[in-house]
């Protein structure tokens, strides 16, 4: 066998275009079993004591101190819908992702879009509100960094919609799914936190007053990374990416994701559980 037949094989034992598929499948199918934990704690720990005591529900929740003020109505009504509609937010964001979904139920596709494009805008005007308006865990610093994913949210779910309903539906997936990742921002800082917790034994977060060089990383860190990563993917998908970009792409996607899986094991056990 001569080495103009054996020398590409060897050079690229295998297909990058491929490596990127899977490594994308696998971290997306680790981030949604996490996200269905979320959910199950979002629904487990608010749901019930809304539906008993309305907006009286959150009234000396521990975890949860901006949850509630005496007198407050419009405040304890942002909190509700902030923490009933982070339901929606955290179950829809990963089912509208499933190709299988948008391509056989193409109706619940778009009601499930559209549900979730509301929830996503209310739960962040709430969340806005709540921050600027009660004082909740850290300083400035993390009322800052959590009010620019609250308004990211609020930008790229207009310009997802914007196109979608333009038809421009290459437009649109790019739009809706940096929603989605500023969406579920705040389920990779409580993911983050406590894979870096177990692996680093806490350096950089001062517990008791939830700031430190870690907490402030992280508060830009929850949205900017997962949308570099996002816009890398964009660049792998075009016919002209070259092996070495999507090489790096996988290389640098699988320790996150074994990172993420660390967290979500991490946030499960020491946050989630507990709580319920
Ligand atoms: C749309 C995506 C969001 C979701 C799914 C979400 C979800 C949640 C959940 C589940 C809680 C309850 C706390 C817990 O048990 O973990 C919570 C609390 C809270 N969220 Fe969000 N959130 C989102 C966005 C935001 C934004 C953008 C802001 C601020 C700009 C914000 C501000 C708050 C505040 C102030 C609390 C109360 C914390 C306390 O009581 O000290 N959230 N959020």
């Amino acid at each position: 066998m001569n080495d103009a037949v054996l020398g590409p094989t060897l050079l690229r034992p295998f297909d990058t275009s491929r490596a990127v598929r899977l490594a994308v499948t696998t971290w997306f199918g680790i981030a949604a079993i996490g996200h269905g934990i979320f959910l199950a704690y979002i629904l487990a720990v608010f749901y019930p004591p809304i539906a008993q005591s309305g907006l009286h529900g959150l009234q000396g929740l521990e975890h949860l101190p901006a949850g509630f003020r005496e007198g407050d109505t419009l405040g304890n009504l942002a909190a509700v819908a902030h923490v009933l509609l982070a339901a929606i937010v955290i179950g829809g964001g990963p089912l509208q992702l499933v190709p299988a979904v948008r391509r056989h139920a193409p109706s619940f596709h778009r009601w499930l879009g559209r549900s979730y494009l509301l929830a996503a805008v209310i739960s962040s005007v709430g969340g806005l509100y709540m921050i600027w308006t009660r004082h909740s865990i850290g300083n400035l610093v993390n009322q800052i960094t959590i009010s620019i994913d609250g308004v990211l949210i609020l930008v790229f779910a207009f310009l997802a919609l914007r196109n979608v309903m333009a038809g421009r539906i290459a437009e649109h997936r790019r739009w809706a799914l940096r929603l989605f990742m500023v969406a579920s921002a705040v389920w990779f800082f409580r993911v983050a936190l406590m894979g870096w917790a177990t692996l680093t034994g806490g350096w950089g977060i001062d517990w008791e007053s939830f700031t430190g060089p870690f907490v402030y990383a992280l508060g830009v860190g929850q949205y900017l990374l997962p949308l570099a990563m996002l816009e890398w993917y964009f660049h792998c998908q075009k016919r002209e990416a070259g092996h070495r970009a999507k090489l790096a792409f996988v290389s640098t996607l699988v320790p996150l994701t074994v990172f993420m899986a660390i967290g979500i094991f991490a946030a499960t056990m020491g946050m989630w559980l507990p709580r319920i």
